[in-house]
């Protein structure tokens, strides 16, 4: 199939990408820099160089792939408005092509807020905080643009690692500085799932042409203070972990605290038993040592 992926050069796009190509696809990716371009070729993906505000480009891209996949994200000011705009192209020329067409749009767990015992499900109402909010109209956007020939697809992927890291490189760098390594309350638990298997399931949307909401977690119901001594162990240390309240949280990192401090289980039951998908990875803190490798790698 001839896939467009944004973000093909950021943590989970790559990653994504990846899998897509080695498995046969014809994989062309949004890159901005030659860096970025340079980096996906060498995993056999075309580079297409261009960014979010490139409305004309994503809309000619949108319609004349069948599976377009978006994993990219503005870290800046114009994030929402950025993404809203690029999916508004991207759907407009998908839904008037005359054949079928996907798009798979990445959204995350952080829309559930903290869930308490039960885990999380597609079904169940989310309650994001202020700093995710906007998340629930992008995934309605997205949703309601199903029609015709057009299936539209959202996935929700827990705190994603291994590679670089993303989230928890900061629990390898902490380790890495020689000191504890900080978490806000550790008791909570954090849903999380390794790239490749973001990527398993991304490529059992495409392969099965399925729409609809996907949670994408791996099952691991380890503490955020297990997983910070597990990696503050994996490089070499005792497993000093710093315990930090909310409000000195928030202090270090705004209003990203609020979700650092999340306590989720989500469930990606719905994944396994209509998709087949089974993630390959047993959770971080069962992978530190390996991760941190990797992790070191990439710093
Ligand atoms: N990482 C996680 O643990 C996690 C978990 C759940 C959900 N998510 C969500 O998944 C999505 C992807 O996250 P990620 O971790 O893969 O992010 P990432 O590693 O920061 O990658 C972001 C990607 O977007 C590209 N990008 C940034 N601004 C752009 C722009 N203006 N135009 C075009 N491309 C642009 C980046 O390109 P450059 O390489 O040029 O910077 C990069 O390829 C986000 O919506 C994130 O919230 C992530």
């Amino acid at each position: 199939m001839a896939i467009f992926v944004t973000g093909a050069s950021g943590h989970i796009g790559l990653a994504v990408a990846h899998e897509l190509a080695w498995a046969g696809h014809e994989v062309r990716g949004l890159v901005r820099t030659d860096v970025g371009a340079q980096r996906v070729a060498t995993h056999e993906i075309e580079p297409v160089l261009g960014g979010l505000a490139d409305l004309e480009l994503l809309a000619r891209a949108a319609g004349t792939h069948e599976v377009t996949v978006h994993c990219a994200v503005d870290h800046g000011p114009e994030r929402w408005a950025l993404e809203t705009a690029a999916l508004d192209a991207m759907i407009a020329d998908a839904s008037e092509a005359r054949r079928p067409r996907l798009l798979i749009y990445t959204s995350g767990v952080w829309v559930y807020g903290t869930t308490g015992a039960r885990a999380a499900t597609e079904a169940d109402a989310p309650a994001p905080p202020a700093m995710v909010a906007r998340r629930l109209d992008v995934e309605a956007q997205v949703l309601a643009a199903a029609g015709g020939n057009l299936t539209t697809a959202v996935v929700r992927p827990g705190c994603v690692y291994g590679g670089g890291g993303s989230l928890t490189a900061a629990w390898f760098a902490a380790a890495a500085a020689g000191g504890p390594v900080p978490v806000i309350d550790g008791d909570n638990r954090w849903a999380m799932v390794h790239r490749a298997d973001v990527a398993s399931m991304y490529r059992a949307l495409i392969e099965q042409h399925r729409g609809g909401l996907w949670n994408c977690v791996d099952g691991s119901r380890d503490t955020t203070a297990a997983c910070a001594a597990a990696a503050h162990r994996a490089l070499g240390g005792a497993g000093d972990v710093q315990r930090l309240t909310l409000d000195e949280g928030t202090a270090r990192h705004g209003a990203l605290a609020a979700c650092l401090a999340f306590d989720q289980l989500v469930s990606a039951d719905k994944a396994r038993r209509e998709l087949g998908w089974r993630p390959a990875h047993a959770g971080f803190v069962a992978e530190a040592r390996r991760l941190a490798r990797s992790w070191r790698a990439h710093a």
